[in-house]
């Protein structure tokens, strides 16, 4: 009888955005795929470079691993993603939850961006709860994991999982479910899905921005540290949860890429369309109260 091996990871940190990615590798083919790539994007310029995706892609190579996916976790609103540059460097797919297809069309009308298709297309795999793919030899498990988004999955590979955007570290909390389609009820219901699994299960945070009293950046714990989370621990019922979550929340500000990365991320990555002129532009709504 032969065991699964466990993938290799390795975390990329970008503070400026306080997101983690993810090389995750098939010891026994030496396949593998990253998971939540930054775009470096200057919002006060414009501009924007690959350093964090270079920095994967090297490491990568030194290892001599092929990269046959980038799994999105959702579509962020903190960040850019690099997918489509991973893609063209590399031949991997890119997948992320079939319900983009609802954050597609909540966003599609906020940015008039009629190029979104809103049934996915533009990415290359839509997952479903309780889909299983493959890395190499390595099984992948995905967990539709709503609240923080309608779309968030988590990606269970052996005795990991990527959460994405659910919980945060144990002494931080848990992520915010207010943006459109986002639901703090269903938040919970996702997190206590994820906190089912095996205590021993390791967990990887897609953020983390330092609890107060931490002087260093974390990013894996397990499911045993997470049933003491902060916002969860014994006695926190569902109903305190929603009202904890949903007052801390209304105090929260919009993250500062909030409005390009929604128009970059529902297109998986890609900038809109030119305009006639040949350049790109992001849209920004402006409402002015009367
Ligand atoms: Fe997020």
């Amino acid at each position: 009888m032969t065991f699964p091996l466990k993938p290799i990871i390795k975390a990329f940190f970008d503070e400026p955005t306080n997101t983690v990615s993810y090389l995750v590798a098939d010891p026994a083919t030496k396949k593998a795929a990253i998971v939540d790539p930054v775009l470096d994007y200057d919002h006060k310029s414009g501009k924007a470079n690959m350093a964090s995706a270079d920095a994967i892609l090297e490491a990568a190579r030194q290892e001599g691993y092929a990269i046959e996916w980038v799994l999105e976790t959702h579509a962020h609103a903190d960040h850019l993603s690099s997918a489509p540059y991973i893609k063209l460097k590399t031949g991997a797919k890119v997948g992320i939850g079939e319900h983009i297809r609802d954050v597609q069309k909540i966003f599609r009308p906020v940015f008039d961006a009629q190029d979104v298709s809103g049934d996915g297309t533009e990415f290359d795999s839509l997952f479903k709860d309780g889909e299983r793919f493959t890395i190499g030899e390595m099984d992948v498990d995905v967990f539709h994991v709503p609240g923080h988004t309608p779309a968030d999955v988590a990606y269970k590979i052996a005795d990991a999982i990527f959460v994405g955007d659910t919980l945060f570290m144990p002494d931080y909390g848990t992520a915010r479910a207010d943006f459109p389609g986002g639901d703090a009820r269903t938040l919970y219901r996702s997190i206590q899905k994820l906190l089912t699994l095996p205590p021993e299960t390791r967990l990887f945070m897609c953020h983390d921005y330092k609890a107060p009293g931490r002087d260093h950046y974390a990013w894996e714990t397990t499911v045993a540290e997470e049933r003491g989370n902060v916002h969860l621990k014994d006695g926190v019922s569902e109903d305190d949860f929603v009202a904890m979550r949903e007052a801390r929340d209304a105090k929260l500000s919009a993250p500062t890429l909030l409005l390009p990365s929604i128009q970059v991320n529902i297109r998986a990555g890609h900038l809109p369309p030119a305009d006639a002129n040949g350049v790109r532009y992001l849209k920004i709504p402006v409402k002015v109260a009367a």
